[in-house]
C-alpha cells in the first residue's frame, strides 16, 4: 500500500510499493541528485531523516559499506536504497544545488574507492591501439573521433564487467586496475578474461564495422602485471582524481610496450600467469629486459601474432 513522506521545506510525496525514496521524489518532480544514477555509490542522494526513522527499510549492503567509510550519522540513508514502509516519515534532503553538493561532497567523493593514499596489491592493465595512426590519417576528423569512442566504449564494457577502473587515457591507449575491492589473485583472473574479452571484442568489431564500412582493421597490445602499488586521490578537481603509482606500473607498461617486439597481442608477467585459476590455453613464454632489473624478465605470451608488421620498439622503462 502506498505511504507518504515529507519532504520537508519542499512537499508531501507519494510513495508506491517497491519504490525507493529517490524514485519517488524524482517521480513528483522534486530535482533530487543521483549522481551514481541511484547505485548506492556517490551519496549525493543522501537525505537527513526527521521523523519515522523506524517506518523506513533495513540499511542496504551499500548503504554499510559507505556507512562505514564516510561515518555518516545514523539519521541520514542514501534515499537510492531506502523504502518507505509506514506513514509519518520526514525527510531533509541535503544536497540541493551544486553550492550544497561542493560543500558537503567534492567531486571526487563521488566515487566509493575515494582513498587519501593507501598501498595495495593490484592488477595493472595497460591497453594500445596498434595501428591507429595510418586511420587517423586517411579519414575525417569526425570519422575517427566516432571510431575512438566505439574502441574505447568496447574497452570500457570490459573493463566494467570484470569490475576494473580506468585510471588514465592516453592517445589511442588506456591504463585499468583490478583489485580496489577485490583479492590480488581475482584481480589477476580479471584483468586477463577482461584482455581476452577485448581481444574477441576486437575481432568481431572488425569484422562486422570496420571492415565493411572502413575498409580497415584494428589490432591491440595488452600488457598485464601485478604487484603493490600506491594509490590514492590527488584532488584536484578532475573527474578521475585516482592515480597509482609504483615500479609494478611501469613493468605492466612495458609489458604492453613488449608486445610489438614479442609479436603477440597479450603478454603479462608471469607472476600474473601464476595467480590464474584458469590459465588460457594458449601459452607461450619469452624474455624481455627491464630498466633497473639485471636479469631478463619472464613473460607469457597468451595473444595471438598481428597481423601487421611489429614496428620495432623503440621505448624502455
Ligand atoms: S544516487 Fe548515488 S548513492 Fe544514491
Amino acid at each position: 500500500m502506498p505511504f507518504q513522506i515529507d519532504f520537508r521545506g519542499e512537499k508531501a510525496v507519494p510513495v508506491a510499493e517497491g519504490q525507493t525514496i529517490l524514485e519517488a521524489s524524482l517521480a513528483a518532480g522534486i530535482p533530487h541528485y543521483h549522481a551514481c544514477g541511484g547505485k548506492g555509490q556517490c551519496t549525493t542522494c543522501r537525505v537527513l531523516v526527521l521523523e519515522g526513522e523506524e517506518n523506513l527499510s533495513q540499511l542496504t549492503s551499500y548503504e554499510k559499506a559507505i556507512k562505514g567509510v564516510r561515518k555518516f550519522p545514523d539519521n541520514v540513508r542514501l534515499a537510492c536504497q531506502t523504502h518507505v514502509m509506514g506513514e509519518g516519515v520526514s525527510v531533509q534532503r541535503l544536497i540541493k544545488d551544486d553550492l550544497d553538493r561542493h560543500i558537503f561532497i567534492n567531486e571526487a567523493e563521488e566515487n566509493i574507492t575515494e582513498v587519501m593514499g593507501e598501498r595495495r596489491k593490484l592488477a595493472l592493465f595497460f591497453i594500445d591501439i596498434r595501428n591507429f595512426t595510418p586511420f587517423i590519417e586517411s579519414h575525417l576528423p569526425f570519422d575517427v573521433i566516432h571510431i575512438m569512442r566505439r574502441v574505447f566504449a568496447l574497452f570500457r564494457n570490459a573493463i566494467e564487467l570484470y569490475n576494473g577502473q580506468i585510471i588514465d587515457t592516453a592517445g589511442d591507449g588506456l591504463y585499468a586496475v583490478f583489485g580496489l575491492k577485490t583479492s590480488i589473485k581475482k584481480a589477476a583472473e580479471a584483468a586477463v578474461l577482461t584482455g581476452l574479452k577485448i581481444l574477441d571484442d576486437i575481432k568481431i568489431f572488425n569484422n562486422t564495422y570496420m571492415r565493411p564500412y572502413f575498409n580497415h582493421t584494428f589490432e591491440v597490445g595488452i600488457g598485464v602485471h601485478v604487484g603493490k602499488v600506491i594509490y590514492g586521490n590527488v584532488g584536484i578537481g578532475l573527474s578521475n582524481n585516482l592515480t597509482v603509482m609504483g615500479f609494478p606500473v611501469n613493468i605492466a607498461a612495458r609489458l604492453q610496450a613488449a608486445t610489438k617486439e614479442l609479436n603477440n597481442s597479450f603478454v603479462i608477467s608471469e607472476r600474473t600467469f601464476r595467480m590464474l585459476k584458469n590459465p588460457p590455453y594458449a601459452v607461450g613464454c619469452d624474455y624481455i629486459n627491464l630498466k633497473g632489473v639485471s636479469s631478463a624478465y619472464e613473460v607469457k605470451l597468451i595473444g595471438k601474432p598481428y597481423h601487421t608488421k611489429p614496428a620495432p620498439l623503440t621505448e624502455e622503462v
